[in-house]
């Protein structure tokens, strides 16, 4: 069996998300995301959620491509979560391209793939602040 493993916030889920994480499935068999803390966003990330981590965990456990939700609570983690989870593939958007590429030293496959375009939660944010 292989395990893929990505991070990240997915507040105010969109598809720029589905892509990203259909995509991420495809790349084996069982698909673990792990999903930034609140505090995670707010002290390394300075991102205040929509949703809380609770919410967040709610709607990405309901979509099919996502088996297992882990919380994301430093940077330093991911060498201690591919071991052990055993993880083979570890991928994230290429927003990210280049800065986990340390993760091949655990014998773990990188891949950045490309972004869906014209979506993201702060484009959200902002076009409904400008909404009447
Ligand atoms: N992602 C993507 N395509 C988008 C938006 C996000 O592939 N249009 C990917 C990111 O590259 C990342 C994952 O989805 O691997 C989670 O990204 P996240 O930062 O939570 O979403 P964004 O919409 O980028 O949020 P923000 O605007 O707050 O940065």
């Amino acid at each position: 069996m292989k395990t893929v493993i990505t991070y990240g916030t997915f507040d105010l889920l969109h598809y720029g998300h589905i892509n990203l994480l259909r995509r991420a499935k495809e790349l084996g068999d069982y698909l673990i995301v792990a999903l930034s803390t609140d505090e995670f966003n707010w002290n390394e990330k300075q991102k205040k959620c929509y949703f809380t981590y609770k919410q967040r965990k709610q709607l990405l456990e309901a979509i099919r491509y996502v088996d297992l939700v882990i919380p994301e609570k430093s940077w330093e983690q991911k060498v201690s979560d591919v071991r052990e989870f055993n993880v083979d593939t570890f991928v994230i958007g290429d927003d990210w391209k280049g800065k986990f590429d340390f993760l091949q030293n655990e014998g773990v496959e990188v891949v950045y793939l490309s972004r869906t375009p014209d979506i993201s939660t702060t484009q959200i944010k902002k076009d409904l602040y400008n909404i009447n």
